[in-house]
């Protein structure tokens, strides 16, 4: 295999499309995957080369269409697997929780890494494997269960993998900050009763406080290409610490 190619789940919007807009503009061969076409097509029309975007239309909670993704880069070497497609599912406490609503989050955020990254194995060779966190993984957010469950049990994953591929795989977690994206937009409408934290997020909405999606690509283009391995394992990054800002944020 001589081509080398990224993966992005989730390129269709927000950090996802930033982030491929980032590594086309350095001449990467980027596959983004989405279940929206159009929204995909969007995508790829703002490249600086669209001709290095492969658009997939799939839904990543499926086996099928995780297959689907595997045979559109069959003949490439995966250099950067970026496990970003998520959702926040309905915002909702614990006790209205239904089923649906719960293995819906967890089958996207989850399982689908876990098996997507499964299905790639044979095409990785010393590869770089990163997975969007969040603050929810680590801290208790009333009607964010689903998806903070999803998060933290996603970060000890990136930690298992790596044990599992010492010195063969490299497993990366990065938090992106609170970003101006459609999932911003969609807490924003939730209902006061179902979570009490909410105002916060319209303070910093309105008080034009939100992180960019450029800033974001440009701090996970730094990460994935510009760290050594042992780096970029070692902790979950986080773009709001001071240390490593100078090196991306320009
Ligand atoms: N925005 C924030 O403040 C924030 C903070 C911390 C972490 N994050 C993380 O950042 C990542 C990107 O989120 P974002 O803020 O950029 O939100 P976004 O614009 O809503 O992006 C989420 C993307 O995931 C895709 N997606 C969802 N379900 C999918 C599925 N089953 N199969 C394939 N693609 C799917 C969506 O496309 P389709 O609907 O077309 O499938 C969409 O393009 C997520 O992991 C999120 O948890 C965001």
């Amino acid at each position: 295999m001589d081509k080398k190619i990224t993966l992005i789940t989730g390129g269709g919007s927000g950090i996802g499309r930033a982030v491929c807009l980032k590594f086309i503009e350095q001449g990467h061969q980027v596959l983004i995957a989405g279940r929206s076409k159009e929204k995909l097509l969007k995508t790829q029309a703002m490249c600086a080369d669209p001709k290095l975007c492969i658009p997939v239309e799939a839904d990543i909670a499926t086996t099928e269409d995780r297959q689907k993704i595997k045979d559109n880069v069959a003949d490439s070497e995966i250099e950067f697997l970026i496990h970003n497609a998520a959702v926040l599912g309905k915002i909702t406490k614990l006790k209205d929780m239904t089923i649906e609503n719960w293995n819906s989050v967890l089958n996207i955020n989850l399982d689908a890494p876990l098996f997507l990254t499964q299905t790639l194995l044979d095409q990785m060779y010393q590869s770089r494997i990163l997975h969007i966190s969040s603050g929810a993984a680590h801290s208790a957010i009333e009607g964010w269960g689903a998806y903070c469950a999803s998060k933290s049990a996603l970060h000890m994953l990136y930690k298992v993998w790596n044990k599992e591929f010492q010195n063969k795989l490299y497993f990366g977690s990065l938090r992106p900050g609170v970003v101006d994206t459609a999932m911003q937009e969609q807490l924003r409408s939730a209902d006061r009763n179902q979570f009490p934290g909410l105002q916060k997020f319209h303070d910093l909405y309105s008080n034009n406080e939100l992180e960019n999606t450029n800033r974001v690509a440009n701090f996970i283009f730094w990460v994935l290409t510009s760290t050594t391995n042992d780096q970029y394992i070692e902790k979950e990054w986080d773009i709001r610490d001071e240390f490593h800002r100078k090196n991306w944020d320009y």
